[in-house]
C-alpha cells in the first residue's frame, strides 16, 4: 500500500500524478493544493475518487508542517514525496539577459517570485515531510526540475530565453543534490526529475507571449531533430513514474530525465 504526497497537485501534471495515481485504490494519494474546495471540484467533476486533498502553499513553510501534521493522521508514512508546484511565467521568457537592462524591476520580482517557490518552497516541502518520509517503506524524494536548467541543452539548442526559470530550476537541482548527500546513510534517494515537454498551459496567452513559445518550440526541433513535440500528460507521468521506481540509492542526487537519463525530450 504505498503512500504518495504531491506538493503542488491543483493543475497540470500535479493534477495528473493524482489522477493516475489514483487509479490504484491500494495507494494512499495526497495532494497538497493551495485551493482545496477549488481542486476538490475539480476530482468531482472528473469522477476522481481515492485522492486526499490538503491545504499548503510552498512559500509558508508553517502550511506545510501543518499539512504534514494532517498526513500523519491520514497515514503514518509517506513512501513517495513528490515536489512537483512550480513558479512559471511566459512574462519575461521571451527575453534574452541582456534585454534585461531597462527591465532590472522586472527582472528581479520574477526571480524573487521564483525563487520563493522553485527554490525555498522546494526546501521547505522537503524538511516539513521529511519525517513522515522516514517512516516510509520506498524512502524516495523526487523534486520536478527541467531540461532547461541543464547547460549542455540549453547549448545545444540556443535557448537564450527563459533566464529566471533556468536559472532557479539549476538552484533546484543542487539543493536536490545537497539533501542526497545528508540523506544517503539514511536510505533516502532524492531525485531532480525532468518530465518532459508537456503543454499544461489553461490560461490564454498574448500574441508576444505565443511568439516566445513558438521561438523556443522551433530551437528545441533544430537542437533536437527527432523531438515531434509535446507529449501527453498522463505519458509523461507514467514514464517519470518508472524512473522514480527504478532508480537506486547509488543514484540519489541526479538530474534525470523522464527517459532516466539525459534525453530531456
Ligand atoms: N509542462 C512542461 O512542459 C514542463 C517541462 C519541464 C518541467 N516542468 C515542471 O513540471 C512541474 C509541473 O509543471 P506544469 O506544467 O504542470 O506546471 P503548471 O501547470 O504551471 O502548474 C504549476 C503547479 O504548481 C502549483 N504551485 C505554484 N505555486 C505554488 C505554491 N506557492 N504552493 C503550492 N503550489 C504551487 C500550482 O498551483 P496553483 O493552481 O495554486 O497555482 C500548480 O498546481 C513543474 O515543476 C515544472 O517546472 C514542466
Amino acid at each position: 500500500m504505498p503512500s504518495y504526497v504531491i506538493v503542488g497537485a491543483s493543475r497540470g501534471l500535479g493534477y495528473e500524478w493524482l489522477n493516475s495515481l489514483s487509479k490504484d485504490t491500494s495507494n494512499t494519494v495526497i495532494g497538497i493544493v493551495r485551493s482545496v474546495d477549488k481542486v476538490q471540484a475539480k476530482l468531482d467533476s472528473d469522477s476522481i475518487s481515492n485522492v486526499h486533498l490538503l491545504a499548503g502553499d510552498m512559500t509558508d513553510s508553517a502550511s506545510l508542517e501543518s499539512a504534514a501534521r494532517q498526513v500523519s493522521k491520514i497515514t503514518s508514512s509517506i513512501d513517495y514525496l513528490i515536489v512537483n508546484g512550480a513558479y512559471t511565467t511566459l512574462a519575461t521568457a521571451r527575453f534574452n539577459p541582456t534585454e534585461f537592462t531597462t527591465r532590472a524591476a522586472e527582472l528581479r520580482k520574477e526571480m524573487i517570485e521564483s525563487l520563493d517557490v522553485n527554490v525555498l518552497g522546494v526546501v521547505y516541502s522537503i524538511n516539513a515531510f521529511i519525517p513522515l518520509v522516514r517512516q516510509g517503506t520506498a524512502k524516495k524524494i523526487t523534486v520536478i526540475s527541467t531540461g532547461m536548467a541543464d547547460t549542455e541543452a540549453v547549448l545545444r539548442a540556443d535557448i537564450n530565453g527563459a533566464l529566471v526559470y533556468s536559472s532557479m530550476k539549476a538552484a533546484t537541482n543542487m539543493i536536490v543534490a545537497k539533501y542526497a548527500v545528508e540523506l544517503r546513510d539514511e536510505g533516502i534517494v532524492v531525485l531532480a526529475l525532468s518530465p518532459g515537454v508537456i503543454n499544461t498551459q489553461e490560461e490564454a496567452v498574448s500574441d508576444e507571449q505565443m511568439k516566445g513559445v513558438m521561438v523556443l518550440m522551433g530551437k528545441l526541433q533544430a537542437g533536437f531533430p527527432g523531438w515531434t513535440g509535446p507529449a501527453p500528460a498522463a505519458e509523461s507521468i507514467a514514464a517519470q513514474k518508472k524512473v522514480i521506481e527504478e532508480i537506486t540509492l547509488e543514484q540519489s542526487g541526479a538530474f534525470l530525465s523522464h527517459k532516466g537519463n539525459k534525453e530531456w525530450l
